[in-house]
């Protein structure tokens, strides 16, 4: 299927979209139910010392800084020995996961930091930029509903993993509820006693979140954005060769997490 490239009616372009609407993202990244979904993912791989990991429409790199999160606890020396590439097609929002990268590793990682850069490239296109058979766990939260052709990105994808390597892919379900969200958000917040003044501070951040979420809806409707049923999640990485492969329900329901593994021959 052939996506258009301009927003319906306000001819704006999909990247522009995406460096407006992360600003906003960030807010989401600030909820425990998502950060239980990146989490979530995260738990069910094999990070082995030395790991190649590659974050895949990486946006602010909240998965790649969940990862390192998730290690920092669990196995804190593997930390100083993996490195992460991010990439996105938006140059923006590479800047931004930079500088948060350099921040967390001066602020607490200090010599266990791993190593991390970030690539400009299209999950729509041949990624050059990035190595094949190189990496041995990929990343792709909330990309692949956005992609032209999910498959083919996938598959470029696969072509990047070593063999017996790893892929972590997301997706909400189709026409999720994202008021559970919303809600758990506002709930966490009373619950934490930051009481009303915070949710108050954030309420015009949230005004616009919640109507860039309802373009994402209406191009969701028209075929541009395409989230997976866990069938069809599921087939989807098995079409791409991905073995072994999982999927299961989160973020209240309203998510879903896959892994695949690449054939080790
Ligand atoms: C919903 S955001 C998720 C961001 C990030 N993965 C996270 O977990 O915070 C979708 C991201 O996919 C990126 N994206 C969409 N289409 C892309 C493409 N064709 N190639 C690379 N990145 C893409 C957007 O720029 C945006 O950063």
């Amino acid at each position: 299927m052939t996506r258009p490239g301009l927003l319906t009616e306000e001819k704006e372009d999909l990247k522009d979209f995406w460096s407006r609407y992360l600003d906003y993202f960030e807010m989401i990244n600030d909820s425990r139910l998502y950060r239980d979904f990146l989490r979530a993912g995260i738990r069910s791989l094999e990070i082995r010392p030395g790991a190649k990991i590659l974050d895949a429409g990486c946006g602010f790199a909240y998965w790649s800084f969940s990862l390192i999160d998730w290690l920092s606890r669990n196995d804190p020396q593997a930390l100083g020995t993996i490195s992460i590439t991010a990439f996105d097609y938006v140059e923006k929002v590479l800047r931004t996961a930079q500088e948060k990268f350099s921040f967390i590793s001066a602020e607490r990682l200090k010599q266990r930091s791993p190593q991390f850069r970030v690539v400009l490239g299209d999950a729509n296109t041949e990624l050059k930029a990035l190595e094949d058979r190189y990496y041995d766990i990929i990343g792709a939260n909330l990309l692949l509903p956005y992609v032209k052709d999910p498959l083919a990105s996938l598959k470029k994808m696969a072509e990047k993993l070593k063999p017996g390597g790893q892929i972590v892919v997301t997706s909400l379900i189709p026409n999720p509820r994202l008021i559970i969200v919303v809600l758990a958000y506002v709930w966490e917040r009373l619950w934490n006693k930051k009481g009303w003044g915070e949710i108050k501070h954030n309420l015009p951040k949230g005004w616009q979140l919640y109507k860039e979420a309802n373009k994402i809806k209406e191009l969701t409707k028209s075929g541009v954005f395409k989230y997976f049923s866990k069938p069809e999640l599921k087939e989807l990485l098995s079409s791409a060769g991905l073995e072994r492969v999982t999927v299961r329900s989160a973020l209240a329901g309203q998510g879903l997490i896959a892994i695949g593994q690449k054939p080790e021959h």
